[in-house]
């Protein structure tokens, strides 16, 4: 049997990868009026999705990021602007709470690359008009006394905030699982190929999110198993980037506010407070290491010197996938019947509501978001160091 002639109205969509971002696609489809099956061979969320801290950070991320996407932080910002009504609608529909804030959370700096690092993120802010406050280490400290007084100075940006990830996760599963259009799978997705295309016996569509585990979805074809980046989808440019962090519990001299601090960041969250996170070119598994954790710990401590003594409630580690620009593919690949959405590096939770919402218009025919264009998967790659 070959893929289901298509039903353009209410086409039947497989989506392999029950991630966040397999999640809200098949959410926002179905809301639409097609109907879904979500195949994971893993338990729904617990990728990537469960080991980030729920960044959203559109202005630290991407304002002033070297060798990204021209236009990464336009993507960032429109997704951010999003979060507030996808909470929103997420705690109504599944009556959990998601823990969103929306910021400002505070970059700060130990020396002077870091702060001419802000300076560069104040830049691009002013010249759209988006606020951001450059303030010495003393008014920082009356924001957030946790600081260490020898800092150089922070920024504090508005448009920084962050969402419990985990919570999110819980609660998409919730709304997924009610839903009478969408089907959860714990199965990898029955790929094959019919001559030079890819189907799934009865749907009319598919859309991949695996992000770096792409390689491990096979495609059957004449009795035998194939990898499915054989095949021209462009997810064989995806990278992984392997990241190991740490919570500890969270006592009255932590901080309460959201933290960037270079490669650092703190999170609070509920009684603990999360830190992150390591940056690990080509890892793709492994439990975290206790001398990188020590190391990450006691960089964090130079920040907020009340962690020197801090008791590690527990440590993870995940895998960021990224493309080579460091920005999502979305939309249509080659296979005619074939999307992607994959590759949202350190962005995937703040980029979640664009790309649900890019993903739908694309696979329905709908018109799409006007930035959807620049992050085709097929549009023109740096080349890979
Ligand atoms: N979004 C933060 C990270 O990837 O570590």
């Amino acid at each position: 049997m070959t893929c289901a002639a298509a039903n353009s109205s209410h086409p039947r969509i497989a989506i392999a990868g029950a991630g966040i971002i397999g999640l809200s696609c098949a959410l926002e489809l179905a809301r639409r009026g097609a109907s879904v099956t979500l195949f994971d061979p893993n338990p729904p969320g617990r990728g990537a999705s469960w080991a980030a801290a729920g960044m959203i950070a559109p202005a630290f991320e991407a304002a002033s990021e070297e060798g990204v996407h021209p236009r990464l932080f336009d993507l960032c910002l429109e997704s951010a602007g999003l979060w507030p009504d996808f909470a929103e609608q997420l705690e109504r529909e599944s009556g959990q709470s998601v823990g969103y804030a929306p910021g400002p959370s505070l970059a700060v700096a130990a020396d002077e690359a870091t702060a001419k690092h802000l300076d560069g993120i104040l830049e691009t802010l002013q010249a759209r008009a988006l606020p951001g406050d450059r303030l010495d280490i003393a008014a920082a400290r009356a924001i957030e006394p946790a600081l260490s007084p020898d800092l150089c100075g922070a920024l504090r940006l508005q448009t920084d905030g962050h969402v419990n990830n985990r919570a999110v996760v819980s609660a998409l599963i919730c709304v997924c699982e009610r839903h009478p259009a969408i089907t959860l799978e714990n199965a990898a997705a029955p790929l094959h190929s019919t001559g030079s295309t890819l189907a799934i016996d009865g749907h009319d569509l598919l859309l991949v999110t695996a992000g770096w585990q792409s390689a491990a979805l096979k495609v059957s074809e004449h009795g035998k198993q194939f990898s499915l980046v054989n095949w021209e989808t462009a997810l064989d440019e995806i990278d992984t980037f392997g990241g190991q962090m740490l919570s500890v519990e969270r006592r009255a001299d932590h901080p309460d506010t959201t933290l960037r601090a270079g490669p650092i960041y703190m999170v609070p969250r509920g009684r603990e407070l999360v830190i992150g996170a390591t940056m690990e070119p080509g890892r793709t598994t492994g439990m975290p290491n206790t001398d990188d954790i020590a190391a990450l710990l006691s960089r964090a401590a130079t920040i907020v010197p009340s962690l020197a003594d801090a008791r590690i409630a527990s440590t993870w580690s995940g895998v960021r996938p990224g493309t080579p620009d460091l920005a999502p593919f979305l939309g249509r690949t080659r296979q005619p019947n074939m999307f992607v959405a994959a590759g949202h590096y350190r962005n995937g939770i703040l980029l979640t509501p664009i790309t649900a919402r890019i993903i739908a218009d694309l696979m329905l025919g709908e018109t799409a978001n006007p930035l959807a264009d620049a992050f085709a998967p097929n549009r023109k790659l740096p080349a890979q160091a």
